[in-house]
């Protein structure tokens, strides 16, 4: 007989100020939680409206051992990086940055976007690497709207984006390096999901609009909250309440490693940090050519 997880506890989104100086919601890492294993961060850009001339990004920085994952959800986010790898996304779009060894990157807004101005929305997620994998190759995944699997249920009700893992019979086109759920739900008013998910993942939902109920709760809970579910069961249940509900699910297999973190590097040692900065400035991730 299934059963469906019950919730841990919930943290709600911090403002901070990240970058070039843009505005973002963080769940994670703060100093209640500072990773949710195998997750680094998890942050939402926006929803901002631009001026013509003020739209903002983060200019050339480096990243090691983890991968950045860009959602865009509304505007456009540009990007380019030192192996070569460059591309604009537009609403619905995902970039899937393998950094592993090191990129040097740039995420900017498009020259024309920032001359129009306009509302920028988007989502980035740092998935840690295992040890084995925190010195492969970069690589880099883009994927377009039109070339995300989407999966409906059977009741029409609930829409899910499957950029990662795999809901509702349907499977993603994106390759992960360990097991990673990551998908958009949304569900309309009153409408009632139990998605299954494997024992071994742990996994919270982050709320991007309306109302839900997650689990066994009884009480709503709004948008920029991550509910935390406990491993006590094998699904995981969504309810929109009285407006369309918008939820992203995601989830992995905890790596249960040593992180240690400086900035834009995530390594298992205080040594493999040091290597990583010596290996920065000695210009050994590349540079960009503007
Ligand atoms: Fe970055």
């Amino acid at each position: 007989m299934s059963s469906t997880r019950t919730i841990e506890r919930t943290y709600p989104a911090v403002r901070t100020t990240e970058g070039g100086g843009f505005i973002v919601h963080r769940p994670f890492p703060t100093r209640m939680l500072m990773d949710f294993d195998p997750f680094l961060l998890l942050d939402e850009m926006g929803p901002i409206d631009y001026a013509p001339g003020e739209a903002k990004g983060a200019p050339d920085h480096p990243h090691r051992g983890f991968e950045t994952v860009t959602y865009a959800l509304e505007g456009q986010f540009g990007h380019k990086d030192s192996a070569g790898h460059s591309g604009t996304l537009n609403a619905g779009d995902v970039q899937w940055m393998t950094a592993g060894a090191g990129v040097v990157h740039s995420e900017m807004p498009d020259p024309e976007f920032l001359r129009t101005g306009g509302r920028v929305h988007g989502l980035q997620v740092w998935v840690n690497l295992p040890r084995s994998d925190k010195m492969i190759a970069p690589r880099y995944q883009e994927m377009p709207s039109a070339k995300i699997p989407v999966a409906t249920s059977a009741d029409g009700q609930v829409r899910v984006k499957v950029i990662a893992g795999e809901a509702l019979g349907v499977a993603a086109a994106i390759e992960t390096r360990t097991p990673i759920l990551y998908q958009h739900f949304t569900l309309q008013p009153g409408a009632k999901i139990e998605h299954a998910v494997p024992a071994n993942y742990r996994v919270f939902t982050y709320g991007l609009s309306g109302k839900g109920f997650y689990g066994e709760a009884r009480s709503e809970i709004g948008p920029r909250q991550m509910v935390v579910f406990n491993s006590d069961g094998d699904t995981v249940t969504l309810a929109a309440g009285e407006e369309p509900l918008d939820v992203l699910l995601l989830g992995g297999v905890p790596l249960k490693e040593p992180v240690v973190r400086y900035g834009p590097f995530v390594m298992n040692t205080e040594d493999e940090i040091r290597q990583a900065v010596i290996d920065y400035q000695a210009g050994r991730m590349g540079q960009i050519t503007h």
